[in-house]
């Protein structure tokens, strides 16, 4: 298939563009590079050894979206481009919505002067909120904490306003929503990974840098949950398994109508202690770390009911705690700098 890729640049569509090349797609990047660097790309085709298209734009610019849209004519969407620091959102609330949700906006309007109507979306599992069971399923209630979270679940609402009514009108669409948990690791090369600018806000990029010395030491963000070892725990899931969720979920999308949601995570639980063990392990020394105060806003625990992605999609995580942690320590320690080295 011809996929546009928006957000390509980044951590999760780097990867699942090395998975889309390997599958024989054709690709065209879009990304304008506010938290990522081209270098990405380029080895990004050094991996799949095959070349791909890219466009230095923002997903806000809506006719030199539709024009690169109109000359790639793809036959489906990935949807990454998007703000994602928690903290950030907080403090500035009104650019979380103009790209989150206005940036989506003008990808749909974009995508109907090119005549696409089929779109992947990165949603996330905090479109949630506090649990009101676990594992999470898809049909458990949304209500988000933060504004990073209300602007997923806005996105997810107009995509599905947009398939129901491009239906109704007889232009069949599909709106595929990826509910990610909490994705960790890199490509097994070690040639690409996360690389997060400024002061890592989340657990697996933090430790990476205290293991490489950059930063002192890990804070456990409280020591008193109702946890067994009184750490948080979260559904940690490889990227390229996720990457491998997006290549599955294209295939549905070519034959499904209307929208479709699924979480795509593992099912298990790591604490923040096992997952510090874990990582020690792979850099092979013992990693400082000390506790502090809860963080405002965090879960006990997250973890996702996957059985509808086995089901429909056929997909299903392959990696476990070992690959996650060995892959980004292959990744940092060989670019302690991220793509900046
Ligand atoms: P990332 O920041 O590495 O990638 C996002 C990409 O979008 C970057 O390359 C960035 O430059 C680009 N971008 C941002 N604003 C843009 C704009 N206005 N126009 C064009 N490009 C723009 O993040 P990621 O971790 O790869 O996440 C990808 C998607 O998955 C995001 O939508 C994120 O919200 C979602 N998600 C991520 C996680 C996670 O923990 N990483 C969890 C759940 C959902
Ligand atoms: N943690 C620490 N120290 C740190 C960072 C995190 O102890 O320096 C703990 C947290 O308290 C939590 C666990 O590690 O118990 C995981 O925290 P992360 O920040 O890595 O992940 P979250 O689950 O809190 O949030 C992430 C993203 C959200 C996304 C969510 C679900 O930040 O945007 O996963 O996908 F919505």
């Amino acid at each position: 298939m011809r996929v546009l890729v928006t957000g390509g640049a980044g951590y999760i569509g780097s990867h699942t563009l090395v998975e889309l090349l390997s599958a024989g797609h054709e690709v065209c990047v879009i990304d304008n590079h506010a938290n990522s660097s081209p270098e990405a790309l380029v080895r990004v085709a050094g991996i799949a050894g095959r070349d791909l298209g890219s466009h230095v734009l923002d997903i806000r610019d809506t006719a030199a979206l539709a024009a690169v849209a109109q000359g790639f004519r793809p036959d489906a969407v990935i949807h990454f481009a998007g703000l994602k620091a928690v903290g950030e959102g907080e403090e500035n609330p009104l650019a979380y919505y103009e790209v989150n949700v206005g940036g989506t906006l003008s990808l749909l309007r974009a995508m109907e002067a090119a005549g696409c109507g089929r779109i992947i979306f990165s949603s996330s599992a905090t479109v949630y909120g506090m649990p009101q069971y676990l594992p999470y399923d898809e049909d458990h209630p949304l209500a988000p904490v933060s504004v990073y979270g209300r602007t997923k679940r806005q996105a997810e609402d107009i995509l599905r306003d947009w398939a129901a009514a491009r239906g109704r009108a007889g232009a069949p669409a599909a709106a595929i929503l990826l509910r990610y948990f909490n994705p960790t690791g890199a490509h097994e090369s070690g040639r690409i990974g996360e690389d997060p600018r400024g002061e890592p806000q989340n657990l697996m990029p933090y430790l990476a840098q205290v293991a490489t010395g950059r930063r002192a030491a890990l804070r456990i963000f409280g020591d008193d949950w109702p946890t067994p070892d009184g750490t948080g725990i979260r559904d940690y899931i490889h990227v390229v398994d996720l990457a491998r969720a997006h290549v599955a979920a294209l295939e549905r999308a070519a034959q499904a109508t209307g929208t479709e949601v699924y979480n795509i995570g593992t099912g298990r639980g790591v604490s923040v202690r096992e997952m510090l063990a874990a990582f020690s392990r792979a850099a092979g020394r013992a990693l400082p770390h000390e506790i502090a105060p809860r963080r405002p806003g965090d879960l006990a625990e997250s973890r996702a009911a996957c059985a509808r992605a086995a089901e429909v999609l056929g997909w299903r995580a392959e990696y476990g705690l070992t690959e996650m942690v060995e892959s980004l320590w292959r990744w940092q320690s060989a670019n302690p700098d991220g793509y900046g080295g």
